[in-house]
């Protein structure tokens, strides 16, 4: 981006006093004719401000297009209450100068602006760079370097900026889901299993848990690891507990499919079978489909749970197998 002149000049005002302001002014003048273009583009407002046209120039030929944009915020914004210099560019903020697209009649890929459509020759990077000048900080200030801007995926992957397309921030799709499942078709696919947390209706959705903008955890996750992200709703299984079951606190996914899954609970793996992936020979017997009485006794029908309710911790002095 090119710093334009203004701000530097009041600070040379107000340090060195009127006369030399002027004096300053009409040298400045002075350079300006020297690099002067040649008549035949002589001064049009446009050009005074390098390439700009300004919005009304486009809505004779995007008239449909600039009423959509208008009813979105930042086109409510951009074309009517412009609060600084890069929001009164209008339509120019985000397509660059468009004197040349003008000047040719129009047309795709006419002029060289940033058109944000699959065909544009301009890299993500240089794309994502226009919106991030206005939404670097909040949601974005891990943007660099997460798994989504390393892998070039756009801001317009997500946001549909011409229109309001979702209720809610300019998304791609009509919600959240449908916006993440244009990739992540897997994710999206799981909330239609039997056991599901209630994304599909509408309860929560994918950026209950994820920042898809970045963050410092893996996975993307807005909390600092697994379990202080479902501690956010669930709470309770934060404890503290007398009796601790090792691997709760260490994260709830080692026994739950936060997207979804075929089992009761959202648990990756059936009972018995769940808990017997770690309890391979204790005090019970484990063999769970065979012919043996004692074995039987623990585990068809029953399940681990029928007695050792308190899976994710006890508070009951003699709790420390969970029966209580
Ligand atoms: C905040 C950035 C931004 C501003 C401001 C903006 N655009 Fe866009 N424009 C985009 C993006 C991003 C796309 C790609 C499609 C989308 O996300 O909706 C696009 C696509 C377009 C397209 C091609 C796709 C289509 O819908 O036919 C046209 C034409 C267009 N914009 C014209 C305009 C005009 C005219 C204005 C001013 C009234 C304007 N844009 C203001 C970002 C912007
Ligand atoms: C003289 C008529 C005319 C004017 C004025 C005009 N455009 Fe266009 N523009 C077109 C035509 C025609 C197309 C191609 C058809 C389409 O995409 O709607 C086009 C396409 C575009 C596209 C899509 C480019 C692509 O490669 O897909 C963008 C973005 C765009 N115009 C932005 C603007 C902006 C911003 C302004 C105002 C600064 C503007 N246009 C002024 C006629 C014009
Ligand atoms: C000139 C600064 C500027 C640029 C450039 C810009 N935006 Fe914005 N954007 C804003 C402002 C201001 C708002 C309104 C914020 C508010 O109301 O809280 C906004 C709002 C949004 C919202 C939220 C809309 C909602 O309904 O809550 C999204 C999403 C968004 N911008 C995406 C983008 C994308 C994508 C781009 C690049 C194509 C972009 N912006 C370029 C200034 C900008
Ligand atoms: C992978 C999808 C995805 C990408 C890529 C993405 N966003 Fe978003 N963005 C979302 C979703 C989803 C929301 C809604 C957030 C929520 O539900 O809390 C959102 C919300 C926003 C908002 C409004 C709320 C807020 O956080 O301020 C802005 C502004 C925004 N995005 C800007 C951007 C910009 C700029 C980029 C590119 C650097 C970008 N987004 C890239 C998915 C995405
Ligand atoms: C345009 C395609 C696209 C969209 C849309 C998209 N993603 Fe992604 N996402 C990717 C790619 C590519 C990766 C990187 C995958 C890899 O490296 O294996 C990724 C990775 C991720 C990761 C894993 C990060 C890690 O550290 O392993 C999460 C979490 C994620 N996305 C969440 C979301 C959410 C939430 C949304 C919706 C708001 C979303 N994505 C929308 C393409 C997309
Ligand atoms: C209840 C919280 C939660 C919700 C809601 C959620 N996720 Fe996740 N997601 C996680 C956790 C936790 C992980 C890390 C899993 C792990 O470490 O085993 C993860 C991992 C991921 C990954 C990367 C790891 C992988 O398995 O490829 C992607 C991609 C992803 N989620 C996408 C999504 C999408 C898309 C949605 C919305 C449909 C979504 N998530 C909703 C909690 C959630
Ligand atoms: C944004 C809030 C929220 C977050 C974060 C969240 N959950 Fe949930 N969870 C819910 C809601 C709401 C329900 C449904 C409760 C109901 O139906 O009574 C639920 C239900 C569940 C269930 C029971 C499912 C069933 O079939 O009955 C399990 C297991 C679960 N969540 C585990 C997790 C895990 C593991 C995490 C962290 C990866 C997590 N949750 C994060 C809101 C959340
Ligand atoms: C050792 C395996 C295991 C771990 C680790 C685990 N859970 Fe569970 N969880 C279960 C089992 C088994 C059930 C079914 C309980 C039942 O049927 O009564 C369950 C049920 C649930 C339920 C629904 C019923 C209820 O008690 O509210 C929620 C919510 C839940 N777990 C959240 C979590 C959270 C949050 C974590 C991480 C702090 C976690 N779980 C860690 C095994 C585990
Ligand atoms: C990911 C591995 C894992 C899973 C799955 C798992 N556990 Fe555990 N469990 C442990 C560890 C580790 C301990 C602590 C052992 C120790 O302190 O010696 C433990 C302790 C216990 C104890 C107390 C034993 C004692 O000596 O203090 C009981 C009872 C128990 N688990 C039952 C279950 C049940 C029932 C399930 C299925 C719902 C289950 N566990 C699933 C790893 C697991
Ligand atoms: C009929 C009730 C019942 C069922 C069903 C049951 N248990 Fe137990 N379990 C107990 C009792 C009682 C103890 C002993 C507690 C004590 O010593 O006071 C125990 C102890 C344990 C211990 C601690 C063993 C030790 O070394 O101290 C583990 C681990 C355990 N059970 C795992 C399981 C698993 C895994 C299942 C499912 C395959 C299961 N239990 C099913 C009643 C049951």
């Amino acid at each position: 981006m090119v710093r334009r002149g203004s701000p530097p000049v009041l600070g040379v005002a107000s340090a060195l006093g009127l006369p030399l302001l002027l004096l300053l002014v009409l040298v400045l003048a002075g350079c300006k004719q020297i690099q002067a273009p040649p008549p035949q583009a002589a001064a049009t407002p446009a050009q005074a401000t390098g390439g700009y046209v300004g919005a009304e120039t486009c809505k004779a030929c995007h008239g449909p297009v600039d009423a959509k944009f208008a009813a979105t915020k930042m086109g409510r914004l951009f074309l009517n209450h412009p609060r600084n210099e890069k929001e009164r560019l209008g339509c120019e903020t985000c397509h660059g100068p468009a004197k040349a697209h003008v000047e040719s009649g129009g047309g795709k890929g006419v002029g060289g602006m940033i058109s944000f459509s699959k065909k544009d020759p301009t890299p993500v990077e240089q794309r994502n760079a226009v919106c991030l000048q206005c939404h670097e900080r909040t949601a974005r200030l891990f943007w660099q370097g997460s798994p989504h801007e390393s892998r070039d995926v756009a801001c317009t992957n997500c946001h549909t900026v011409m229109q309001n397309v979702s209720p809610k921030f300019q998304l791609a799709k009509s919600s959240v889901l449908e916006t993440c499942g244009q990739c992540h078709i897997d994710k999206r696919a799981a909330q239609q299993r039997s056991s599901h947390m209630p994304l599909r209706e509408g309860k929560m959705t994918c950026t209950s848990c994820h920042n898809p903008h970045g963050s410092v955890t893996p996975a993307l996750l807005k909390e600092n690891s697994v379990n202080e992200t479902c501690y956010t709703c669930h709470a309770e299984k934060r404890g503290p507990f007398l009796w601790e079951h090792a691997p709760v606190p260490e994260s709830c996914a080692n026994c739950h499919e936060p997207h979804g899954s075929n089992n009761e609970k959202m648990l990756k793996v059936g009972r018995p079978r769940l808990c017997q992936q770690c309890h391979v020979e204790t005090r019970h017997p484990t063999s769970p489909y065979g012919t043996d009485t004692a074995s039987l006794k623990f585990v068809l029908g029953r399940s681990c749970l029928n007695c050792h309710v308190t899976i994710h911790g006890s508070n009951h002095p003699s709790g420390f197998a969970f029966e209580r």
